[in-house]
């Protein structure tokens, strides 16, 4: 082995000059499998240097897996598993991994990748995602709460804290459930990982082979696949206009009784409909009547910024019956993973022993900065910033459909608030087009509507979501809509 060139006017230690030496004679293979390095007497002397600084060295690359040592003897090159990067792999050889995931994980691959392409691509409109727009982030004021949230809780923050979240902040969301009719406590609290953990700790709860969970149809397409990881059965209610179809329900309560029953009651993803304070009644009597609860989710109940507020479901639980989930995602920002479950308090102790098992607590440190956050009265003002915003920006989409949209090409309903847009489209002969496709030929992104049930039942709708886009590229989003429309339109009536 050449010696190692020491550089004396580098800033670089010495120890870790002669590790990177040493480690490019491995790399390029000029050192092979169980040849030997000098002692560290040997090269110690030979550049004038301590043997500890070359000790220190060859520690280095013994924890990088390069060299083996024992005492007494001088160390040699190891068969580093990097380092046998030419032996191919065939893929016969190879263990299948695909062969071992369980037919409800191969399906969640499948459902992952199909939501993949609602990641943003260049020079498209994107009305497929439903992430917020991040252009109205309060960014500076969440960081000043971060350092004040840290100053105030220091270390408390950073060991393992309190395992049904911040309580603080617990405190805060029971008052802020109590300005939406919801009468709890922060003992009835527990703060998730975004209210899918919510959502995920429930179905656990119930999960038994056997089981079935009613679902809304269409319904949010990130509860499907879980349902059946958990190795339940989805059973499907439709979802109308008003709501969920009661007389339906009512026979699958009779035949099945599924162990939850999963609604949004408020901007319904993905019709964007709310159900009717006469149908929330309804469905509360239904399954108080057959002893089914209900698993509620709220995850837009602050973004109402047309007509009257309906307040939740579990306003008006007063049996215990309803599990209700709420988030921050989808009005301040998901990136805080913050969440909560309220529900009567055996039911949040089964939660937390489930989630301890699977992750011990959460993180306390975005609990106590959204505390803060929340506390100064920013969420409140945020909260206006985006009625005030997303009223503008449904009204530009439901102006421009209206406008640019023929009702014999596509049609929707008006929502009362959020962020999404249902839209059934007619299609001028008998073939079905290829929705998705035919919007992605114009630069457009939809999400096509047999995403949202299991029996995909659902292929002549798309759902539009205006949360990423701002008025001018809503605008531009529905002209280039209205434009794959006409086309379509114009060659079936050729
Ligand atoms: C209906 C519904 N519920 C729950 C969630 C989960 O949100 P998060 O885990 O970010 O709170 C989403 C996310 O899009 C959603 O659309």
């Amino acid at each position: 082995m050449l010696l190692p060139h020491l550089d004396w006017k580098s800033s670089k230690p010495i120890s870790l000059q002669i590790q990177e030496q040493i480690r490019e004679h491995l790399e390029r293979r000029s050192l092979r499998v169980g040849e030997r390095l000098p002692s560290t007497r040997h090269l110690a002397e030979a550049l004038g240097i301590h043997r500890s600084t070359v000790a220190l060295a060859y520690q280095e690359l013994w924890a990088q897996g390069w060299i083996d040592q024992r005492p007494g003897s001088a160390p040699r090159v190891r068969a580093r598993l990097a380092q046998m990067k030419s032996v191919t792999v065939s893929k016969k050889r190879s263990f299948d991994w695909e062969a071992l995931a369980s037919p409800a994980a191969k399906e969640a691959l499948g459902a992952h990748r199909e939501l993949a392409r609602n990641a943003h691509r260049e020079g498209f409109i994107n009305f497929a995602s439903l992430h917020m727009d991040p252009r109205l982030f309060p960014v500076e004021e969440f960081r000043a709460c971060l350092t004040k949230a840290m100053k105030k809780g220091g270390e408390s923050l950073l060991t393992y804290g309190d395992r049904q979240g911040f309580r603080p902040l617990r405190e805060f969301l029971a008052r802020r459930m109590a300005l939406h009719g919801v009468e709890t406590s922060a003992e009835e609290i527990l703060i998730t990982n975004g209210s899918q953990q919510g959502l995920d700790l429930l179905l656990r709860m119930v999960a038994q082979p056997g089981r079935s969970i009613a679902v809304e149809s269409p319904t949010y397409s990130l509860f499907l696949p879980l349902i059946r990881l958990k190795g339940l059965k989805p059973l499907e209610i439709p979802y109308g206009e008003d709501g969920m179809d009661l007389s339906i329900l009512e026979e699958v309560l009779k035949r099945h009784r599924p162990s939850l029953v999963y609604t949004m009651p408020n901007f319904q993803n993905p019709t964007g409909r709310s159900a009717s304070q006469a149908n929330r009644e309804g469905l509360l009597d239904l399954c108080a009547h057959h002893g089914v609860p209900i698993l509620e989710d709220g995850f837009e109940e602050e973004m109402k910024y047309f007509g009257r507020v309906i307040p939740p479901i579990k306003a008006m639980d007063r049996r215990g019956l309803v599990a209700y989930c709420g988030s921050f995602s989808k009005v301040l920002f998901a990136g805080v993973r913050v969440g909560w479950i309220v529900a009567p308090v055996p039911c949040i102790e089964q939660l937390l022993a489930l989630r301890h098992f699977s992750e011990i607590m959460p993180t306390m440190i975005p609990h106590a900065a959204l505390h803060e956050f929340c506390e100064r009265g920013l969420y409140d003002l945020h909260i206006s910033r985006m009625h005030r915003t997303y009223r503008k920006r449904m009204q530009v989409a439901l102006r421009a459909l209206k406008q640019h949209v023929q009702p014999e090409w596509a049609q929707w309903e008006e929502p009362k608030g959020g962020y999404l847009i249902w839209l059934n489209l007619k299609a001028p002969g008998r073939r079905k087009p290829d929705w998705e496709r035919l919007f992605e030929e114009q630069g457009l992104q939809v999400s096509p509507g047999n995403l949202y049930s299991p029996s995909r039942n659902h292929p002549s709708w798309v759902r539009l979501s205006i949360s990423l886009l701002d008025e001018s590229q809503i605008e531009e989003g529905v002209h280039r809509l209205a434009a794959a429309l006409k086309q379509l339109h114009e060659k079936g009536a050729r």
